[in-house]
């Protein structure tokens, strides 16, 4: 039987780990073993309320629930429905997924200038863990007809550190604006 697990305990460590001498390296650790008791089964999420849902023209995209959010760390659990290809986007600080459920599909882009190009593609399956560089530009969206969820533990306050989003045809920056991220949204 899995123990429920323990979110608040989980934002106490990565609070730590990002305060560390090799922060990602310590949040990475921190969310490593985390996704691993998920994934396995061995911990379960507790009910989550309050999730923020991700609506693009009416479709339902996800939902996301950021469990703490301070000026050095903010803490989500993500969950992204299949058929839909978010757009791309920096968060203007280093960022840690690990995921627990489905597959993350992840695109990466190369900036030349103001503009983002598709490089390369990972997926990112349950108890995988990658890490973020603060101008690392990407995209999700659920791997197969799977719904995926994912822990991102950004390493900063995700909610008001200006940061950019980019066209999802021309690769063009702008300002990260949440309406028109979910404007950029594209069928997977
Ligand atoms: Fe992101």
């Amino acid at each position: 039987m899995a123990t429920l697990f323990d979110t608040r305990q989980f934002v106490g460590e990565c609070r730590d780990a990002v305060s560390a001498n090799h922060a990602v390296a310590a949040t990475r650790a921190v969310v490593r073993e985390a996704v691993r008791a998920l994934a396995s089964g061995v911990a379960a999420l507790p009910p989550l309320d309050s999730f923020y849902a991700r609506h693009g023209g009416g479709l339902l995209l996800g939902h996301d629930r950021t469990l703490f959010e301070d000026d050095t760390v903010t803490v989500a659990v993500v969950e992204t429905e299949p058929g839909h290809l978010q757009p791309p986007h920096d968060h203007s600080m280093c960022a840690v997924i690990g995921v627990f459920e489905g597959g993350e599909r992840n695109r990466f882009y190369r900036r030349t200038g103001s503009r983002a190009r598709l490089a390369t593609r990972r997926v990112v399956r349950p108890a995988e863990v990658i890490a973020l560089r603060e101008r690392t530009v990407h995209a999700i969206s659920a791997e197969a007809d799977e719904r995926c969820r994912a822990l991102h533990v950004y390493l900063g306050p995700l909610g008001s550190r200006p940061r950019s989003l980019f066209h999802p045809e021309t690769g063009a920056e702008e300002p990260f604006d949440f309406d028109t991220y979910l404007y950029y949204v594209r069928a997977a």
